[in-house]
């Protein structure tokens, strides 16, 4: 919070719907109060309602360059443009209400899933009940002991990462974002449930830009484009086929996660 007030808006800035394009030119970051770069000369292009998947090591800088988009914090050289206006002369809230994200540690608050969906948003019931449905979470939440009425969070029922997901994906669905960023560090999800999130997932992107920070195939497959990042560098990008052919780092990734062969990874993209 502290760090955001220390950003300030421009004089008249500029209240706009976005349309969801979104270019970084030679972008360099570092951390305030920081002397080393995670991010460094990053350039790349996407266009409204593509899809971009963003895969590199831990610490790699994934979620950092994702957080610029909002103007979570300002960088120090470079420019970051939204419907190729420099995302500095927005106002605040016309990237931020535009701007979503599905965070890597997903928070919910000590309240009923009803509340937890919300977050804060008005917004009808049934409205509520049709963003579960397209998130996949419906049918588990009328399972829990009060339904919608649940208490989660700290104390309340747990969920599981696959469960606190969907409810974040049902937040999105309710506000409607253009830019989507789902930075998806769910691990260790049994078959059926990450069935259920690619589908809440493929449908939550129709008609937004969205940023997939994934190392899921069944995900990337989807890429428009593909960024690949390793120490806050973009080393590649293109399509995955592009990529297992000419990226050695990104062949890696998946040869040594799945213990493929390139022509049995090929194979699977066809
Ligand atoms: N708030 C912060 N202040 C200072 N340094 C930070 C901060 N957040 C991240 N960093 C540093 O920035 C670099 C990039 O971190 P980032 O979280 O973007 O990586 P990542 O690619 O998302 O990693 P992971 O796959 O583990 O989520 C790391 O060296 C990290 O230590
Ligand atoms: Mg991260």
């Amino acid at each position: 919070m502290n760090q955001t007030s220390e950003i300030s808006e421009k004089q008249s800035p500029i209240h706009r719907e976005i349309d969801g394009n979104v270019t970084f030119n030679n972008v360099s970051f570092r951390y305030p109060g920081t002397e080393v770069n995670v991010l460094n000369n990053i350039s790349f292009k996407v266009s409204a309602g593509q899809t971009v998947a963003i895969v590199g090591t831990t610490g790699s800088g994934k979620t950092t360059l994702t957080k610029l988009i909002s103007r979570l914090y300002d960088i120090h050289s470079g420019q970051i443009e939204i419907d190729g206006i420099d995302i500095k002369d927005y106002a605040f809230h016309s990237l931020r209400d535009q701007i979503s994200y599905i965070e890597q540690d997903i928070f919910l608050f000590s309240k009923n899933v009803m509340d937890n969906i919300l977050f804060g948003r008005d917004a009808s019931e049934d409205a509520v009940i049709q963003a579960a449905k397209d998130a996949q979470a419906h049918d588990f939440i009328i399972k829990l002991p009060q339904g919608y009425e649940t208490s989660v969070g700290e104390r309340g029922v747990q969920l599981s990462g696959g469960e606190r997901q969907r409810i974040a994906i049902a937040r999105a669905f309710l506000s409607n974002p253009k830019i989507l960023i789902l930075d998806d560090s769910t691990s260790a999800i049994d078959s059926e449930t990450e069935e259920k999130i690619q589908i809440a997932i493929s449908r939550i992107l129709k008609g937004r830009t969205t940023f997939i920070i994934t190392h899921r195939l069944s995900q990337i497959r989807w890429a428009d484009k593909i960024l690949v990042l390793a120490n806050g560098k973009i080393i590649a990008q293109g399509s995955h086929e592009d990529l297992l052919r000419t990226c050695e780092e990104y062949r890696k990734i998946f040869v040594t996660r799945f213990d493929k062969t390139l022509e049995e990874l090929l194979e699977v993209q066809a």
